[in-house]
């Protein structure tokens, strides 16, 4: 069910922001700047790598539970990125879709989400996804509270009303691959459905170091998996 640019679709967990900003003795803040620095250069590197589009964790709907400072630097982020680097985006090919609820971000980010989307949308090398206000859980729920009047649902159907749902406008894609930074092993919340047959790749490296090395460790990693989406190994398939 990979629908978005042709290419693999990788989604990463940035998490180790704050640990990284700690560890220098600055603020949580000057974690996640450093953490957008870190966005930049993988999206650079990614469509030389084969990456068609990159799901980003920006913001998840769990994290409105953080202090309100932390959230308004990330908030003011979010808008200074997308206001002031649609335009190289553009230039690059990098096609910006923001996915995630609106209903509750300020409405100057929401401005500035549209203004990113429309500036980039008809740029074709690589997608850039980034999730914000963004709960997997609240994503499948209320898709599937839209299909209720439906009798039977294909997963097809299901993905689509799933992609509108989250804004993206499309449906959703597979997910091949997640990275996850910052030494946790675990999914929160992040594209639950999408995830169903990914390859996952955690590593320790906190976000704010994250590079185009380690970006082709990962797809290297992924590249030597045999993906059996519930099928025999290929060595065996002919038993
Ligand atoms: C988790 O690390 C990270 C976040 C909650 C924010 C991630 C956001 C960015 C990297 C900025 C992305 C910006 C754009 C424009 C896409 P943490 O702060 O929880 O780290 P910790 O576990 O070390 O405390």
């Amino acid at each position: 069910m990979q629908t978005g640019a042709p290419g693999l679709h990788v989604a990463i967990v940035m998490d180790g922001n704050g640990r990284w900003a700690a560890a220098r003795g600055l603020l949580r803040s000057e974690g996640h700047r450093a953490g957008v620095d870190a966005v930049r250069r993988v999206v650079a590197a990614a469509p030389e790598l084969g990456v068609g589009t990159l799901t980003v964790f920006a913001l998840s709907s769990d994290n409105w539970r953080r202090p309100g400072p932390e959230i308004a630097a990330l908030l003011a982020l979010f808008e200074e990125y997308l206001l002031h680097e649609s335009r190289a985006c553009a230039e690059h090919g990098v096609q910006i879709r923001v996915i995630g609820r609106r209903d509750r971000i300020p409405p100057s980010l929401a401005s500035a989400i549209q203004f990113a989307e429309r500036a980039t949308a008809s740029a074709r090398t690589i997608e850039l996804r980034i999730a914000i206000d963004y709960s997997g859980r609240d994503a499948i729920l209320r898709a599937a509270c839209w299909m209720l009047s439906s009798l039977e649902v294909s997963q097809k159907e299901f993905a689509r009303r799933l992609g509108e749902v989250t804004h993206g406008g499309r449906p959703s894609a597979d997910v091949d691959l997640l990275i996850r930074t910052g030494g946790e092993n675990r999914l929160s919340d992040f594209l639950l459905w999408e995830c169903a047959y990914a390859e996952m790749v955690f590593t320790s490296k906190l976000w704010p170091d994250f590079g185009a090395k380690d970006l082709e460790a990962a797809l290297h990693d992924f590249a030597s998996r045999e993906r059996r989406f519930g099928g025999l190994p290929a060595a065996a398939a002919g038993d």
